[in-house]
């Protein structure tokens, strides 16, 4: 795109001399070390991925930064976390919109894992050609690794604050932890630090969001970007070499040389050059990679701040454990579990349906096995590979769009038409005044 090709004076004033210039600028330097010195152009195409995979790692490098300014601020015990919150918010300079960005790139983290997770789902980006010599299931597996992690942190975060929302939120949670077989007990003293939710579990929740939950995700995060590089690049770029090599399917990547994040690379030299695929399908990874990465660096930076200046953080009355609101609610990525819960909770006589166990953790557990062994049943053809909704994947791409609209379906419920005892609420009818619970 002209934009594109034009972004590099706009934005940066780099224009390499020649072949060996450009290469050594991405092999000679730390920061662009972990890129090829070649990529193909379809790697870099917006449709290719949208970049849906880099924006999620921004929005990480976002929570970083502003999670640790927090650190300074807030206080991680319960007489004092909640002020501490109240400080940012009216006492700190530029507090609110610290938090605020903190809470929209944690919003935005979950929502783009999830987009770029049905990105690859669509391109069938999940799968190696077959005698292809590298396995792209692996990496679905890590990446499924890493939402969980995402939506772990997120969770361990909305805690903090110390608030009705917080508390609440976490006492469905604990709730739902308990219902499962065997472990539940166990797991829930473990999660809360004893049998009350209390300063044991504001701790935990602390060290797990700020140390443990961060460093897992750098290092599970680190090896799912290697794993690009060892499986060939991008599944795009299975499909330009299978069709270059005229469906020869017979190619073992090269033993000699690093493998490429974006595209196929192999050699010994500085300079290396691609085994299979022309120049006229490759490109110098600087600047062409490395400026399209500072636009989407610098969009998703403005797009945060933008989002976070008109959206404030909510912090609602300090946690109160005798005072439940009605209803409690999850946070937002959790409602289709809360709403499962409550629709799978049935009594007929003496019959009980555990929701807490079908809703919370068996379906959920179903969803993630069956997502996880996918990769490993699909038989679609490896033409289909890299290619948006290929016409031989239909039958799963609409089981699959059937399972995003039902989460999406039951969120949407849960957040706008549930209301006190559960009940259903059209969208602006008004809740019948609730008798206080304590
Ligand atoms: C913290 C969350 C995640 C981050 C930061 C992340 C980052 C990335 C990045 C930067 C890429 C390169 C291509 C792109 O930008 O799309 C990528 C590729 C990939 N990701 Fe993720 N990812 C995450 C979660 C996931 C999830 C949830 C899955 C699926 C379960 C997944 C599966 C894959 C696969 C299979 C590839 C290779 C795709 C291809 O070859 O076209 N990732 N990831």
């Amino acid at each position: 795109m002209e934009v594109f090709q034009r972004s590099h004076r706009l934005f940066w004033s780099y224009s390499p001399k020649s072949v060996r210039e450009a290469s050594d600028s991405v092999i000679r330097n730390f920061l662009f070390h972990v890129f090829p010195a070649y990529v193909t152009k379809k790697s870099l195409s917006l449709f290719t991925t949208f970049w849906l995979g880099t924006i999620t790692w921004v929005l990480f490098v976002i929570l970083t930064i502003t999670g640790v300014i927090l650190m300074f601020l807030y206080v991680p015990s319960v007489e004092r976390a909640y002020q501490s919150m109240k400080d940012i918010e009216f006492v700190v300079s530029y507090g609110p919109i610290l938090r605020s960005m903190h809470r929209m790139a944690a919003h935005g983290m979950v929502v783009f894992a999830f987009l770029h997770l049905m990105r690859v789902w669509y391109t069938k980006a999940y799968r190696s050609p077959r005698n292809y010599g590298s396995s792209r299931q692996m990496n679905w597996l890590i990446g499924l690794v890493l939402l969980v992690l995402t939506l772990a942190l997120s969770y361990t975060g909305y805690l903090l604050p110390w608030d009705q929302l917080a508390y609440w939120a976490l006492v469905i949670g604990v709730n739902v932890a308990k219902s499962a077989p065997v472990v539940g007990d166990k797991m829930c003293e473990l999660l809360v630090g004893g049998t009350e939710i209390g300063q044991n579990t504001l701790l935990r929740f602390y060290i797990l969001h700020c140390v443990v939950l961060p460093i897992l995700l750098v290092i599970v995060g680190a090896y799912h970007m290697w794993r690009i590089r060892r499986d060939g690049g991008l599944a795009a770029t299975d499909r330009l070499t299978l069709l270059q090599e005229n469906q020869q399917v017979e190619l073992n990547p090269s033993p000699t040389k690093t493998y490429t994040l974006l595209g196929i690379k192999e050699g010994t030299t500085l300079s290396v050059r691609s085994s299979s695929l022309p120049d006229s399908l490759l490109v110098h990874a600087n600047p062409e990679l490395t400026t399209r990465l500072l636009i989407a660096i610098l969009l998703t930076h403005v797009v945060i701040l933008a989002v976070s200046l008109c959206v404030t953080a909510p912090l609602e009355a300090p946690a109160n454990p005798l005072f439940p609101p009605n209803p409690a609610k999850a946070p937002w990525y959790f409602l289709w579990l809360q709403e499962l819960i409550a629709d799978t909770t049935l009594k007929a006589g003496n019959y009980v349906v555990n929701g807490g166990f079908v809703g919370g953790i068996l379906i959920p557990t179903i969803a993630l096995a069956g997502l996880a062994v996918w990769p490993f049943l699909d038989k679609s053809p490896d033409g289909a590979i890299g290619v948006w909704f290929h016409r031989a994947r239909w039958p799963q791409n609409v089981i699959f769009s059937i399972g995003v609209i039902i989460v999406i379906g039951l969120i949407i419920l849960a957040a706008y038409f549930r209301g006190p005892f559960w009940n259903l609420y059209w969208f602006n009818e008004p809740w019948p005044q609730v008798p206080k619970l304590y």
